[in-house]
């Protein structure tokens, strides 16, 4: 399969009372055409920064990545400047923000936030982007299109508005989209409706989806491999049933652990213990050793290298050294 995306040994940093502070550790993946990859992690585990990272989206943050680089279709795009990555952009790249009521513009109409798109990207005259965007708004289950093109962000649902920012991501058919917690913010039907069509699009489009979340369960019903982060590190990696019937990382295995279960009583839930350390304050070795039910001494001496496993899949416990195979 061919690789859409290469992230390569990247590191970002954010700088904090003056100090750079690395919010990301040497992350190394890919994302092939066609696939769902997912990127799963407790909060502040550097997810949405690893997204970021990805298209250079930091301004107005003290964010940049310190080193590694991204390749896209085998060329490397992390050199980019601004407007490079803004023809990228939209195009071959889309995104879904975490915070979709910050990522539509309050004082613009619907309509005009969609054109805008489409004709910076296409060849579409106003009448044809127009359209476009009627088609765009009704596959992603807006019935009454042509009112909503008319209407400010403030007239919508939250659901619409969400459903608004993926019809958007999705107008030039990218071949990449960047879904960060694309349902979160959603009741649990609206979440699994958009989950649904963003999944029947994926298939009628061919795109490629990286699709962030803390949520395993959206994770089993979508994706087709699982990227697990802890502390601005992968932990691990493996197809998606691989990684449910056989967790190797006793994070994963918490991670897991913790999904609900139907009928289950909220007071009997799983939660790993303790919290992900903030980046000033993380400890020396494997960064999980201090929450970790299995821990050894190395541990706490020596960061697990991340190794690679018969089947592909990677893993950074010291757990399975013996099983490394590079
Ligand atoms: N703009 C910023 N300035 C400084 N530090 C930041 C900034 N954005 C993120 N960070 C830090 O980077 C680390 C990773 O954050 P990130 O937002 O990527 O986590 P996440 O996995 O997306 O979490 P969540 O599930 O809550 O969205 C955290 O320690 C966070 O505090
Ligand atoms: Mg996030």
């Amino acid at each position: 399969m061919e690789n859409l995306l290469e992230v390569e040994h990247v590191t970002a940093q954010f700088i904090q009372n003056d100090q750079p502070l690395t919010v990301i550790h040497d992350i190394s993946f890919h994302v092939q055409k066609g696939e769902i990859v997912g990127l799963v992690g407790e909060s502040g585990s550097g997810k949405s920064v690893t997204s970021l990272s990805i298209m250079k989206l930091f301004k107005g943050t003290t964010g940049s990545i310190r080193s590694g680089s991204i390749k896209y279709k085998n060329e490397v795009i992390s050199n980019y400047n601004e407007a490079k990555l803004r023809k990228l952009r939209g195009k071959q790249i889309s995104m879904i923000f975490q915070e979709p009521m910050t990522s539509l513009n309050p004082v613009m109409k619907i309509g005009e936030q969609i054109t805008e798109v489409i004709r910076l990207h296409t060849s579409h005259g106003k009448k044809e982007a127009k359209k476009h965007a009627v088609t765009m708004l009704k596959k992603v289950g807006i019935s009454r299109a042509e009112e909503v093109l008319n209407e400010y962000p403030h007239q919508l649902s939250g659901g619409m508005r969400q459903r608004v920012m993926i019809s958007i991501a999705l107008a030039c058919n990218p071949e990449l989209l960047i879904a960060d917690e694309p349902t979160t913010a959603l009741d649990v039907t609206i979440q699994a409706q958009i989950l649904e069509l963003m999944k029947e699009i994926q298939t009628d489009l061919g795109m490629s989806i990286l699709l962030i979340t803390h949520d395993l369960g959206v994770v089993s019903e979508m994706c087709d491999r699982v990227i697990v982060m802890y502390a601005g590190r992968i932990v691990e990696e493996a197809q998606v049933d691989a990684l449910f019937d056989n967790p190797k990382h006793p994070y994963t295995q918490g991670l897991i652990r913790s999904i609900p279960q139907l009928g289950e009583k909220i007071d009997s839930l799983f939660s790993i213990p303790g919290q992900v350390p903030p980046p000033s304050q993380m400890p020396k070795g494997c960064k999980f050793a201090p929450r970790c039910h299995k821990v050894m001494s190395i541990c706490s001496e020596k960061e697990p290298p991340l190794m690679t496993d018969e089947k592909g899949g990677r893993c950074s416990c010291w757990l399975y050294e013996e099983d490394q195979d590079d």
